[in-house]
C-alpha cells in the first residue's frame, strides 16, 4: 500500500512536469488546446471551468489586461499559469481568444 501511495505520487509528479513540458513553445490555438481546453472545451463553451466562447463573460465582461490577469494569476479553481508560459505565450491566448469571439 505505501509502495502504491509512493507510485501514485510519482505519477503525478511525472504528469504534472510533462504538462508543463507539453506547454513549452507554444503559441496560440495549439497551447489552447493543450493548457485549456480540458477545462474550457476545445469549442470554448466550457466543462470544468465557465464558457468562455464569443458572447461570454471572457468575451463581453473581460478586457485583454484583464484576460492576461487570469490566465497570470488562476482565479477560483483555475491555476495560474505565470511560471508556466512567458508573456508572449499568454499574449497568444487572448489573440486567439478574441479570434475566436469573431473579433
Ligand atoms: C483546471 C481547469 C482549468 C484550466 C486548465 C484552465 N482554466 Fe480557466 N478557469 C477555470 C475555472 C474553474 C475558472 C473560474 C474561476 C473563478 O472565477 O472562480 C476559469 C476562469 C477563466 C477565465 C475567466 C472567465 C470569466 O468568466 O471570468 C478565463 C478567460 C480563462 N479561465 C481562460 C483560461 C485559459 C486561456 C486557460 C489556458 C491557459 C485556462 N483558462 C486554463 C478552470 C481552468
Amino acid at each position: 500500500m505505501k509502495r502504491g501511495a509512493l507510485l501514485l505520487v510519482l505519477l503525478v509528479a511525472a504528469l504534472i512536469a510533462g504538462c508543463s513540458d507539453r506547454l513549452e513553445g507554444k503559441h496560440g490555438e495549439e497551447l489552447y488546446r493543450v493548457g485549456c481546453a480540458q477545462c474550457h472545451g476545445a469549442d470554448l463553451t466550457g466543462g470544468l471551468g465557465p464558457p468562455i466562447d464569443a458572447g461570454s463573460n471572457a468575451d463581453i465582461g473581460l478586457s485583454d489586461e484583464q484576460v492576461v490577469d487570469v490566465i497570470r494569476v488562476g482565479p477560483g479553481a483555475m491555476p495560474g499559469f505565470d511560471r508556466r508560459l512567458t508573456e508572449e505565450q499568454i499574449e497568444s491566448l487572448v489573440v486567439y481568444l478574441r479570434v475566436r469571439h469573431g473579433r
